[in-house]
């Protein structure tokens, strides 16, 4: 049983994501997206709101479980007992950050693993914080974040202007 761990900070989840998931979903037996904490990011949803609106982003699909937690990566990649982290990159400084991560986690636990998906050339443009832009000015992101959570998305970060 193949089983793979996609972490991220997903504030908010977005189609981009969505496509890494749903195509990591085909290249395992089981995928967890773990909702986490990047100590680098000031957030506008907190990790509940994280972790809710991505499981509602991929109910659709059987083998993907949604979780979230506030501590390091390396400890729920060993405790779920995965064979390795997937994540996407958009860019090449996405890859050399995720090169940089590696390595850390790496030094932490030596039986750590990531394999690097590039992501869809349409999509390429989307990121989390776009998405918070254009929606603090009341801007249409239906194109940008997965239908079912289009409305939170919109009417949180309208109100709060984040
Ligand atoms: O979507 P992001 O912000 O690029 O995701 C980064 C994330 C949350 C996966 C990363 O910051 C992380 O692994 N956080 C958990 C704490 C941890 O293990 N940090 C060490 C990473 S070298």
């Amino acid at each position: 049983m193949i089983s793979l761990l996609f972490p991220g900070s997903f504030d908010p989840f977005t189609r981009g994501h969505r496509d890494i998931a749903r195509r990591a979903s085909k290249i395992c037996d089981k995928l967890y997206v773990a909702c986490m904490n990047n100590s680098k990011k000031h957030y506008s949803f907190s990790l509940e709101e994280r972790i809710s609106m991505t499981k509602i982003s991929l109910s659709e699909y059987d083998n993907i479980e949604v979780i979230g937690s506030d501590g390091l990566l390396v400890d729920i990649f060993k405790d779920l007992g995965c064979n390795a982290v997937v994540r996407g990159i958009r860019s090449e400084s996405d890859f050399r950050y995720e090169a940089e991560m590696a390595m850390a986690n790496r030094m932490l636990y030596p039986a750590y693993d990531v394999t690097l998906l590039p992501c869809r050339d349409d999509l390429s443009l989307i990121s989390s914080s776009i998405v918070k832009e254009v929606a603090s000015y009341g801007g249409d992101i239906s194109r940008m974040v997965p239908s079912q959570i289009v409305e939170q998305v919109t009417d949180r970060l309208r109100k709060d202007g984040n």
